[in-house]
């Protein structure tokens, strides 16, 4: 493994953007779900350094097709016997080019990684975390309902933990065959509430069902984070508007270096006074205060 720390200072955007480059080899490669794989690299400072919701920007070694990197969230971490931060877990879906090429690869084929990068999601106290997912956006869920619950640390300097008193997930996707990662989540959450649209598996219909029932019959302080396709985060920044909960949102902005320098990555975020801005989602984001984005 060759790994390298990289530090870019820029007078104009205040985000001396730190990252290490690592060139590592594929430690498990394997199949979890309809066209979902699940890869782990060796790799200590970005498993050091990482906390939920950062993501690595990732390219397979000497090819140049695609060559730009795909950004694929921090799915989840592993210590070494000692303890300490070995490896990190990515998982995703093959859609196009890179995942595509990627999903060919196999474990001891050698991968480029460079993060963690962006700024991860909030650690504020609550009563009750409701963790919403759809589609593969259940990946930055993992290791933030471990942290939330104090089963896991993240991060140096190490990041609170234990600031929800109950996490639940609600996990939506096509069909029971593209459900990702339900033993992880079943271990790491309280609870886990499951819609597939095809009414294979858990609730017949939407996620946003299943947030809107929890939060209908909800009594506690209650907070949101999500991640998925877009018009299913827009429906639930809507929802958690209506029941005045704040929410917080993973955007998946196309991205192309994943550090602040290109600005393929910007999306349109309310400054005061009813203005907006662009801002980038690989440093400002990917998380966002959901009342903020203008969708
Ligand atoms: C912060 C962040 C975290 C991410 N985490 C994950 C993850 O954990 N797992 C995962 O599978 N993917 C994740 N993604 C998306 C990932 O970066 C790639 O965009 C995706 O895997 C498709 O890459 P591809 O080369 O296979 O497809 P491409 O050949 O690039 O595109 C295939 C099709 O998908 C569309 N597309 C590409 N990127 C996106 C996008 N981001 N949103 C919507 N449509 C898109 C294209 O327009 C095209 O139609 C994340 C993106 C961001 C920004
Ligand atoms: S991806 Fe280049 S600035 Fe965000």
């Amino acid at each position: 493994m060759n790994s390298m720390n990289v530090e870019l200072e820029s007078k104009e955007f205040p985000c001396p953007t730190r990252f290490e480059f690592v060139s590592t080899c594929i430690a498990l490669h394997r199949c979890i779900a309809e066209d979902t794989w699940r890869m782990t690299v060796e790799a200590p400072e970005l498993a050091r350094r990482a906390v939920p919701g950062q993501f690595f920007m990732v390219r397979i070694a000497g090819q140049n097709d695609p060559l730009i990197g795909r950004a694929l969230a921090m799915y989840d971490m592993h210590r070494d016997k000692s303890g300490q931060p070995l490896a990190v877990s990515v998982v995703y879906t093959v859609k196009g080019k890179f995942t595509t090429a990627l999903s060919q690869h196999v474990a001891g084929d050698r991968v480029e990684l460079w993060g963690p990068l962006g700024n991860g999601f909030s650690t504020q106290p609550t009563d009750h975390l409701i963790l919403v997912a759809g589609g593969v956006g259940q990946t930055p869920m993992l290791t933030l309902a471990a942290a939330a619950l104090g089963k896991a640390q993240f991060g140096d300097p190490v990041q609170p933990t234990g600031y929800a008193k109950r996490v639940t997930l609600c996990y939506g996707a096509r069909t029971k065959a593209y459900l990702a990662g339900l033993a992880d989540f079943e271990k790491a959450c309280t609870e886990v509430r499951i819609a597939t649209e095809d009414g294979s598996f858990g609730h017949h219909g939407r996620v946003t069902d299943l947030l809107k029932a929890i939060l209908a019959e909800s009594n506690v302080d209650c907070r949101i984070a999500c991640c998925g396709p877009e018009p299913m985060m827009e429906a639930v920044s809507e929802i958690s508007k209506v029941h005045a909960v704040p929410c917080e949102v993973s955007l998946e902005t196309p991205m192309a270096c994943g550090i602040g320098i290109c600005f393929t990555c910007v999306a349109k975020i309310k400054q005061m006074e009813g203005q907006w801005d662009y801002q980038r989602t690989c440093v400002e984001g990917p998380v966002f205060d959901a009342e903020k984005v203008v969708w």
